[in-house]
């Protein structure tokens, strides 16, 4: 589920015809290989070109024992050019089949690229499926000391699944890059007592037999690939549902059962709030997962965000909540683009301060305001997220700051109007920093590009508090 795909496709065209022109002139016509990547400049080979994900079936056995993941994705995609092969992201594990519309394809691994040629080529936007079985130990990703570790990681007693930005690879194959949406199958098979915790909610009852149970569940809303999550382990649970009548399940390692039940309530009270703040809940259910793994961070997983080895507080879970509405519902289609999920949802934390009458967004912006101006914040613009730093004290905090000098410069009834058209126009779909300026300029009748360029783009203190 690509909505770009105009600007896509015009960037794999450019690759053809610079890669065809010495031989035998431009040619744009006839079954090409899909790009490596899918033309995010920034991380070039995160993703595919040529063609558009709708669905996942992912059907994973794991044993925690000996971290062996036996895996079976099954992908429904549309050709968005003719095809003579194409490419999925997978890093590590072993590939033994692949198969095009229920044909053996070939295959040829290189760095984290499968790359299957079908028996014959794929039409322009045909509907196709692949199938790839797969095996092996996932190797989570830590070769980045901005990053922490991330993808599958294996735990004592399962996983603990966070995949951004990059890190689905680490455990199915696929198109790994948010500018790609798509629905979520899951069936998990563990060993009995291992609870497995996917998105969205259960399709059916888990089954057991033979000393394993299988769990199954269903994310029917577009989700990014980072944001996909088989948590297994042991957990002790709490379920109902929120005032509202948002289905909330809570999730607690026995490590961290003292969380469960304030993760319960919090978890139920944020959705509900931010429901009035934001619009509609976009998922079918919420909640959150807290495991016993110190990964440092958290992770805004669709319908259940994660936390890792520690008792999460109302701020952190105010943050993963508000991503629901801005990462998850409205994704970004390029990772520069990441202040649109982290400054919204460090902003939210403003909010939600200001709502409980701890502290107003207005003091929460001056204290970061009275910062030095040699303080780091400055020189790092977070209208431009850079790739070897991507999760940045400025994307979070200076993002949340121009939000605020925002909401200064239109008042109160404009901004909190305008963040609940963003929300609905774009629900499910993907967003880009252009057409939030656009917006916010057409819903207040103002010119803001100078706000904009100073609080986003400019690596300096921006001057005047505006
Ligand atoms: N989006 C997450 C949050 O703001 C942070 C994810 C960081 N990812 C990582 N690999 N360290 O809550
Ligand atoms: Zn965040």
């Amino acid at each position: 589920m690509r909505s770009d795909r105009r600007g896509v496709a015009l960037v794999v065209a450019l690759v053809g015809v610079l890669a065809c022109a010495p031989a035998d002139g431009p040619s744009t016509t006839g079954p090409r290989a899909g790009a490596p990547g899918i033309g995010d400049p920034d991380f070039p080979k995160d993703g595919n070109g040529g063609y558009d994900v709708s669905h996942y079936d992912l059907v994973i056995d794991y044993t925690p024992a000996s971290k062996r993941l036996v895996g079976v994705t099954t992908i429904a995609a549309s050709a968005t050019q003719e095809l003579s092969a194409f490419n999925l992201d997978l890093a590590g594990l072993d590939v033994r089949e692949v198969a095009v519309d229920g044909a053996p394809a070939t295959f040829t691994r290189q760095g984290d690229e499968l790359t299957v040629r079908p028996a014959g080529p794929i039409a322009d936007e045909a509907r196709f499926s692949v199938k790839v079985s797969y095996s092996g130990v996932p190797r989570p990703i830590r070769d980045r000391a901005d990053l922490g570790t991330y993808g599958f990681i294996p735990t004592a007693d399962g996983a603990f699944v966070t995949s951004e930005p990059n890190g689905a690879k680490t455990w199915f194959p696929g198109n790994d890059h948010p500018a790609d949406k798509a629905a979520f199958d899951f069936t998990i098979t563990v060993p009995a007592g291992v609870t497995a915790l996917a998105n969205g909610e259960m399709s059916g009852k888990p089954t057991t037999s033979g000393g394993k149970t299988t769990y199954r569940w269903r994310e029917r809303h577009p989700m990014v690939t980072y944001l996909a999550t088989a948590t297994l382990g042991k957990f002790e649970l709490r379920q109902g549902r929120t005032s509202g009548g948002i289905p909330n399940l809570a999730a607690a390692d026995p490590r961290f059962r003292s969380s469960l039940d304030r993760l319960y309530t919090t978890s139920a009270e944020l959705t509900d709030y931010w429901a009035t703040v934001f619009g509609p809940y976009p998922f079918g259910s919420t909640g959150g997962v807290v495991d016993d793994y110190a990964a440092g961070y958290a992770l805004e997983n669709q319908t259940k965000p994660l936390y890792g080895g520690f008792d999460p507080d109302e701020s952190i879970i105010a943050h993963e909540l508000a991503h629901q509405w801005f990462g998850n519902s409205l994704s970004i289609r390029r990772w520069k683009d990441l202040w649109l999920n982290e400054g919204f949802a460090t902003y939210a934390e403003w909010l939600w301060a200001e709502h409980k009458g701890r502290r107003t967004a207005e003091a929460a912006f001056t204290d970061y305001y009275n910062r030095p101006a040699t303080d780091e914040i400055w020189n790092y613009p977070p209208g431009r997220a850079r790739p070897d730093d991507l999760f940045n004290d400025s994307v979070y905090s200076r993002g949340a700051m121009t939000l605020h000098a925002l909401r200064r410069a239109v008042g109160d009834q404009t901004f909190f109007a305008l963040l609940r058209t963003w929300a609905a126009d774009h629900r499910y779909g993907h967003v880009t920093t252009d057409e939030f300026v656009q917006l916010a300029e057409k819903m207040s009748g103002k010119d803001l590009g100078a706000l904009f360029d100073a609080w986003l783009f400019q690596p300096r203190k921006p001057s005047a508090l505006g």
